[in-house]
């Protein structure tokens, strides 16, 4: 087997889409209490809890046996893998591709920190800028902020010169194509010679949750277009993956709340005006990794986008993705063409304080937004409203917000209760409901019986790595009588996990069972979509000889085990995740859980095993 490493930055990848929470609760069972969450230590035996999860600080620590460590840590001691197997087992249940590197990671590595050094001597610059150009400090003095939030976001000021901030980097010693790659200079269309890409500009450096410089925002001091620069992607900077002023809300959130705002002004505004736990989507929009990492830092969070309507539209996505990760959102709706900066100037913390409490939970937002667009003193404004309301009212699960929201609507609109309640219940096509969010079709379908044991390979399970092997294994099988007597005892045709590839084989397994021959003619028995696969099938070029062959055919069963036991584990996963959600309240850990994780672990084992 070759000796292969994965990039720091892989696993780092790896590391902040596993969040500890998540995946030790897939092991064992994690009870909150504070801002941390705790559980019998796996590690060593106890009947009080004294191991302890971090969702902050993504890590676990038990004061029992002293094992502690991170996620990845954590899943080599449980399943008993090396750090290879164990981010190769997190990157899979993460779905990401790792590249496997023969050495040159540590180059890489290097690299990385060459460009943070790099972006933080460019803030440290910008900031002595900024301390001795008195019209740009008056600037942000002007806008209310105090000299110390300047100093704590590191705030400074691009020189209005094309090249003063290369020549300071350059007599630094560090190379242009570095300073090139953060953004911080830009090429001559000429050819020759580079220049800076932030001029006369305020600027934010953009600092993530550990604490590294990533990137830059800067703004104009005056009407000027365009009103923002942001350095662009690199290697060091991802956009979708951050959050600006996260690394200042994190050190006081603690168990409070998070405020989401826009715009690098408003974190910083706000800040200074007392609200210290803040951050903005740099411009860009909200994706579900922010979410992830916001994840780790509050339960609660607030929403306080500008208040147009390309505002409202935003915060409405947010609190979908938030929605969809089960994380509690509420909206602040501002007045009319305020932004949290201007409200808070305005109005100080206890106007926004008061802002928040009268904040927007998840229906009353979305009520709020269908208001603005059904003019409900039409009847068919009220009809479209109350339907669209009645739609999302089919997701709520508990019965007495549901009461509750239509009580309102009638209220709202005249219509009666009784209607709402039958359009709540009764589909469009006049069928009774059965609440089928996409949780529950699990409870009401798949899972009815119980049975974890039967797979259920999933659409988009079927990846080209397995169907491939399948195929070249039904191929093999169909040219040589001598493979299919290797195999037909260890794997039969039921084992082939496609639907067509399964029909295919129980026919030439029973036509090989019946003495005959089986070659071309097999295509007769076959028309349709069956027929066009078992062509691709016939078609799959396998030039290997003699005992090439059967180590192929090895190799093929393997690769299909292996995705068998891969959607196991996520059926298994599934089921866990609904049992807990069914279970929240009841105290006592169920014995059907218990069996679940333990099955999963052996999965985990068995998987192990076929590396
Ligand atoms: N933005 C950007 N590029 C622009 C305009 C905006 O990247 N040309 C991003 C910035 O992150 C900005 C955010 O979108 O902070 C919100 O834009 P806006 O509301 O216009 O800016 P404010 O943060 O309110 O800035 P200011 O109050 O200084 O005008
Ligand atoms: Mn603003």
């Amino acid at each position: 087997m070759s000796q292969y490493i994965y990039s720091e930055e892989d696993v780092q990848k790896v590391r902040e889409a596993s969040d500890i929470v998540d995946v030790i609760s897939e092991y064992i069972n994690l009870k909150r209490t504070g801002a941390n969450y705790k559980a019998l230590c796996p590690f060593h035996n106890e009947k009080t809890p004294s191991f302890i999860v971090s969702p902050s600080k993504q890590i676990f620590n038990c004061f029992g046996c002293g094992e502690g460590g991170d996620v990845i840590g954590f899943v080599m001691k449980h399943l008993n893998l090396n750090f290879i197997e164990a981010v190769e087992l997190l990157s899979e249940r993460a779905g990401i591709y790792l590249e496997k590197n023969t050495g040159d990671y540590e180059k890489t590595r290097n690299k990385r920190s060459k460009l943070y050094e790099l972006n933080k001597d460019a803030a440290k610059y910008f900031y002595s800028n900024l301390m001795q150009n008195k019209l740009a400090l008056k600037y942000l003095l002007n806008r209310g902020i105090d000299i110390n939030t300047v100093r704590g976001f590191g705030l400074g000021y691009s020189k209005n010169e094309w090249q003063s901030l290369f020549n300071y980097l350059n007599n630094k010693g560090y190379k242009e194509s570095d300073m090139e790659e953060v953004g911080l200079i830009i090429k001559k269309k000429s050819g020759n010679g580079y220049y800076d890409r932030f001029r006369n500009r305020i600027m934010y450096p953009i600092i993530d949750v550990k604490g590294k410089v990533i990137g830059f925002g800067g703004r104009v001091l005056d009407d000027s277009q365009p009103k923002y620069l942001n350095s662009p992607d690199s290697a060091v900077f991802s956009k979708g993956n951050n959050l600006y002023g996260l690394n200042k809300a994190k050190q006081y959130t603690r168990a409070n709340s998070i405020v989401l705002v826009e715009g690098y002004m408003d974190v910083i505004s706000l800040f200074n005006h007392g609200v210290k736990g803040c951050a903005a989507s740099l411009g860009t929009s909200f994706t579900p990794e922010q979410a992830k990492l916001l994840k780790r830092y509050s339960n609660e969070y607030y929403i306080c986008y500008d208040s147009d309507s390309a505002g409202l539209k935003a915060a409405d996505k947010v609190l979908d993705i938030l929605k969809k990760m089960s994380m509690k959102a509420k909206v602040i709706v501002l007045p009319e063409d305020k932004d949290p900066d201007d409200f808070i100037r305005e109005n100080g913390l206890e106007g926004f304080h008061s802002k928040m409490n009268t904040g927007l939970d998840y229906m009353d937002f979305k009520i709020y937004l269908y208001k603005q667009k059904y003019n409900l003193s039409s009847t068919e404004g009220s009809i479209n409203f109350t339907k669209e309301v009645s739609n999302l009212l089919k997701g709520i699960k508990s019965s007495i917000e549901v009461d509750a929201y239509i009580k309102k609507i009638s209220q709202e609109t005249n219509i009666s209760e009784a209607a709402i309640k039958q359009e709540i219940l009764f589909n469009d096509s006049g069928k009774f409901n059965h609440k089928t969010n996409s949780k529950d079709k699990y409870i009401y379908g798949k899972y009815r019986h119980n049975n974890i044991d039967r797979i259920i390979p999933v659409k988009h399970n079927l990846q080209s790595g397995h169907l491939k092997a399948e195929k070249s294994l039904l191929k093999l099988i169909i040219l040589n009588k001598d493979i299919y007597i290797l195999v037909k005892d260890r794997f039969k045709a039921v084992n082939f996990l496609d639907e067509s590839h399964k029909r295919i084989a129980s026919v030439v397994y029973q036509a090989y069972e019946e003495g005959k021959m089986v070659n071309d003619d097999i295509l007769n028995h076959f028309e349709g979509k069956e027929l066009e696969i078992i062509n691709s099938i016939l078609s799959v070029d396998i030039p290997l000889e003699g005992q090439e062959k059967i180590k192929a055919v090895e190799d093929y069963i393997k690769k299909i085990e292996i995705h068998k036991l891969k959607i196991k584990k996520s059926n298994i996963k599934n089921k866990i995740r609904l049992l807990e959600e069914n279970n929240q309240n009841n105290k006592e850990e169920n014995s059907e859980l218990r069996n679940l994780r333990l099955e999963l672990s052996s999965i985990d084992r068995q998987l192990k095993s076929h590396h």
